[in-house]
């Protein structure tokens, strides 16, 4: 009897403290988003992701962009072309992929859907890896 609440207590610790390593820290991922969209996004997106009117649509406060999670993840992926709507506005231009680990992407979308305004639920490797395949 002893002996399994023993077990049973070591067995909750050792579950606290895995939960406790795999929650997922936004805030790190944020920042470190930061720089991957300062070297692969700034330069058509802009710096406050105002975009460019008719040319390169914005991601600050983009009804587009927070309306789809897995959406986002596929566009940073493997590109967006053709017609979308962002905040009422029609784009038809084109952006190719990113050749970024899934980490990468999922701290760059953290910073996007995180800035300028935005707020979103975060993105992890994990979902990027699953919507790779
Ligand atoms: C060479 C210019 C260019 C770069 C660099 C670029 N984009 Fe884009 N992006 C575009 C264009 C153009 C579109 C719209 C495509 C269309 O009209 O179909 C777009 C659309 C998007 C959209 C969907 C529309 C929206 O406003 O919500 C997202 C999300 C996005 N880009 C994220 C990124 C991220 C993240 C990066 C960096 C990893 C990036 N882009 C880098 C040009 C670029």
């Amino acid at each position: 009897m002893k002996k399994g609440l023993i077990a049973f207590a070591l067995a909750s610790v050792a579950i606290c403290f895995l939960s406790f390593k795999q929650k997922f820290d936004l805030k790190s991922s944020i920042a470190r988003g930061k720089e991957v969209y300062t070297l692969q996004c700034l330069s058509c997106h802009q710096e406050q992701g105002e975009g460019l009117e008719d040319v390169f649509p914005p991601l600050a406060k983009s009804d587009y962009l927070m309306a789809d999670k897995t959406r986002s993840i596929r566009q940073t992926l493997h590109g967006v072309s053709g017609e979308i709507k962002v905040n009422g506005k029609i784009y038809n231009g084109e952006m190719s992929g990113f050749d970024l680990t899934d980490e990468e992407v999922s701290d760059v979308l953290n910073y996007i859907r995180n800035s300028w305004g935005n707020k979103g639920a975060a993105v992890t490797p994990q979902e990027v890896a699953a919507t790779r395949k």
